[in-house]
């Protein structure tokens, strides 16, 4: 379903996953499997994201690709995957884990801060010794890096940057 190089990636997200998921006494087998899957739909053409994935916001329709986790969740449950933990970690990889699913906090912070990418070595180190506090310094800080250059932040994404508010 991916590119090589995107395959490479994919590995590196789901054994991070797996390590922060242990780290953390979280479920490391269901962190590995989502990791595994979370980018299926990531190298599909706009015209299929749009149609496994209908747009909910203006972000959805101008970027199809911001649609890509939500339709690898689609094309899952084709295929019959039916874990709820799993199919959530994968659509909301690309705007960020909704509250209570711990495993997709482990794959959202994987994907932003594998060694691959380059960034976020201290959001990696963070995430192995303290979750949460890794997400929502993942989180805000994408929101802010938003907003202060006036790029519309998704709904979703701001769903979760209140939901780590105190
Ligand atoms: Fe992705």
């Amino acid at each position: 379903m991916v590119k090589p190089r995107r395959f490479e990636h994919v590995l590196r997200v789901a054994e991070l996953a797996r390590d922060i998921a242990l780290a953390g006494g979280l479920d490391a087998e269901r962190a590995y499997l989502a990791g595994i899957l979370h980018d299926v739909a990531r190298d599909l053409p706009d015209h299929e994201l749009l149609r496994l994935a209908p747009p909910e916001c203006d972000i959805d329709s101008a970027h199809p690709l911001a649609l890509h986790g939500r339709a690898g969740r689609t094309l899952l449950e084709h295929w019959g995957v039916t874990d709820r933990i799993i199919l959530e970690a994968v659509e909301d990889h690309t705007t960020g884990p909704r509250a209570g699913n711990p495993v997709s906090a482990c794959v959202y912070i994987a994907d932003v801060s594998e060694p691959g990418r380059g960034v976020n070595d201290d959001i990696r180190a963070l995430a192995l010794t303290d979750l949460n506090a890794a997400l929502s310094r993942a989180i805000t800080s994408k929101v802010i890096y938003l907003q202060g250059r006036h790029i519309q932040v998704h709904p979703r994404t701001l769903q979760t940057y209140r939901t780590l508010q105190p």
